[in-house]
């Protein structure tokens, strides 16, 4: 989604801004712009497209002090005119925003009625009208002054032609962070367009604002409060966001897999009592055991993830759970149970709906805990304790590591629920076992690479597919359709296997190939079955399974090693990612960048 990027120092400040936009191109976006404050004046330059457009356009400048923006349209089409920064209308104040003004429409309103012409159809460009309208000894007050009328989320930056030796940022639901460098000062959206230039940062929180100079910083609240916040270290390194001769960020991300597994793993799993140790839970035994419900929230990836960790909830530890699309449990004044343990599930900690389902729940005094891969991450701080994902950053768009991260993470939460309940020490052992093997399992079936790959190439032209399974393998099929339809637009649905006979069925033809998932698990026989109907009416079958299919079933079997059982949805979801990936690539798609979608969803 939208990306932010400032700096204030000594060189010329357009390569960093453009360097630093590039790095956040994986976020998603549809156009770019950089403001610099150039002998006294603002010069801007904007375009809807790619930051290499943007790039194309921009001369050699000596500025040493400018703004970049990355927008992803939601006031307004995609178009030069709407693209960040906004400036006032006597060209002093410009601004690039994240996040959405929610009384935008009255803020405008209110200053057409008073003289202003606006320039754009942006949210945004009402914040540098009112910025530039405040009477206020200082930009940070007329910031704070301009934005105690305004309503919604922002993460933002103000340059002023007149102050040309600082910059003021706000956050308000849009992360903000400071890079501290040695003479110059970065600000980011994300760590990610910071960590090559340097690794101590400062994360302002919701409410905040602060002063930016070459020399450092100074934090406060909206009311003028200081607030002395102390630098951190990041503990990542640039080349997390490079390639490393992969050709792109999810095929290295996949191969990252086994690693990722091993490193949430680490120090996590006891033999000596077959359990697992979550020290960032902050849920004593007792507190486990007076869990009477699970419940997982997430979005897209995050949420199927959650569906494979209710399954291994009730599996594990027979309590009942389940799994909601945060967005529709934060909307539907959900009935929150005391007794039950939230899980609020993300990668990048900071999806708006899902926020918003743990803000929700705190208010009604549920408890939330939050199963998220980005520390300081907005989710992650509003939640205090929880699950790490350890699955390092993800660039691509199409979530894999993370997703597997989150599925062995919530394996281990219940063999942990399990184990402080009736799950016998032999069934808690042979789960830690399953799950030590996992890497070597994943590295096995990402080796098989090539044969998906022809696999994929021989149903990439299929308009649609089916993607079936049942119980454990009904996420599995969910994931792999969402996969496929993500990064390679071929329409994917995915059904419970025994619903296809009540509708979907109809569909079936040799057009339209089924992927069925077929665990080795008690519903082998049913899962055949499955097969054979598809099968009956024409339509071409690809299994993904660990079992033993009579031969000639299938009209193509990709195979992975058998483990535990109740860890079979974990490893039967990374052949769809490498079909899902071969097909895009079959068909020439931008893997890293699908079309209309972001990495990470910061509006509703
Ligand atoms: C976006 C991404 C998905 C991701 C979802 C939730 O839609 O494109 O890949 O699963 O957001 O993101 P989160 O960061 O909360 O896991």
């Amino acid at each position: 989604m939208c990306g932010i990027v400032g700096y204030l120092g000594a060189r010329p400040a357009t390569p960093v801004l453009v360097e630093g936009l590039l790095r956040l191109e994986y976020r998603g976006y549809d156009s770019a712009g950089v403001a610099v404050l150039r002998a006294g004046k603002i010069a801007v330059t904007k375009t809807a497209g790619r930051v290499r457009d943007l790039r194309d356009k921009l001369t050699d400048d000596p500025a040493t002090v400018g703004i970049a923006h990355t927008r992803w349209a939601t006031h307004g089409e995609p178009s030069d005119r709407n693209a960040h920064p906004h400036l006032d209308a006597d060209l002093r104040i410009a601004v690039v925003h994240n996040g959405i003004i929610e009384n935008a429409e009255q803020l405008r309103a209110q200053l057409t009625a008073e003289g202003v012409e606006f320039a754009s159809e942006t949210d945004t460009e009402a914040l540098a009208h009112l910025i530039a309208r405040q009477d206020a000894a200082t930009l940070e007050d007329a910031v704070r002054a301009a934005l105690r009328g305004v309503e919604g989320t922002y993460g933002l930056v103000v340059l002023d032609r007149a102050r040309p030796g600082e910059l003021v940022v706000a956050r308000n639901g849009s992360p903000i962070v400071l890079g501290i460098g040695d003479g110059e000062m970065f600000i980011a959206s994300d760590v990610a367009a910071l960590v090559h230039h340097t690794q101590q940062v400062v994360f302002l929180d919701d409410g905040e604002l602060a002063t930016v100079t070459a020399a450092g910083f100074r934090t406060s609240t909206l009311e003028a409060r200081l607030t002395n916040k102390t630098p951190t270290t990041v503990d990542l390194a640039a080349d997390d966001y490079e390639l490393g001769g992969h050709t792109d960020f999810m095929r290295k991300e996949m191969a990252e897999q086994p690693e990722a597994i091993a490193r949430a793993l680490r120090g996590r799993l006891d033999e000596r009592f077959a359990t697992a140790h979550l020290g960032g839970l902050g849920l004593d035994p007792m507190a486990l055991r007076a869990v009477k419900r699970v419940k997982f929230l997430g979005c897209g990836s995050a949420y199927y993830a959650g569906q494979m960790g209710a399954t291994l909830v009730e599996e594990l530890a027979r309590i009942p759970a389940d799994a909601e699309p945060a967005s529709e449990f934060r909307y539907r004044n959900p009935v929150v149970d005391p007794d039950a343990l939230y899980v609020a599930v993300s990668q990048s900690g900071e999806t708006l709906d899902t926020l918003a389902a743990v803000q929700e729940l705190r208010r009604k005094g549920g408890r939330v805990i939050g199963a998220v891969n980005v520390v300081g991450s907005a989710i992650a701080r509003e939640c205090g304790s929880g699950l790490f994902l350890h699955a390092g950053p993800e660039v691509s768009v199409a979530s894999t590591k993370a997703l597997t991260n989150m599925t062995v993470s919530f394996a281990m939460l219940a063999l942990l629920l399990g184990r402080v309940r009736d799950l016998s020490a032999s069934a808690g052992q042979r789960i830690v076992t399953g799950l030590r093997a996992l890497p070597g399992h994943v590295e096995r079936v990402l080796a098989d690479d090539a044969d998906i790959a022809r696999i994929a190439k021989r149903f990439a032209h299929a308009e649609h597919m089916f993607f079936l399974g049942r119980v454990r393998g009904w996420p599995v099929a969910r994931e792999g359709a969402q996969k496929l339809k993500e990064i390679s637009y071929v329409h994917a649905e995915a059904y419970q296997s025994a619903e296809l006979k009540h509708g979907p069925l109809a569909l079936v033809d040799a057009n339209m190939p089924s992927v069925v998932i077929v665990p080795a698990d008690d519903l082998l026989a049913k899962n055949l079955a499955t097969i054979e109907q598809v099968k009956a009416r024409g339509g071409p079958v690809i299994a993904i399974t660990n079992a033993e299919l009579p031969s000639g079933l299938a009209d193509e079997v990709i195979r992975v090693p058998r483990g535990e059982p109740e860890l079979d949805p974990i490893l039967l979801t990374i052949p769809l990612q490498l079909l899902a990936y071969h097909t895009a690539s079959a068909l020439g798609r931008d893997i890293d960048k699908p079309r209309n979608l972001a990495k990470s969803v910061t509006v509703e």
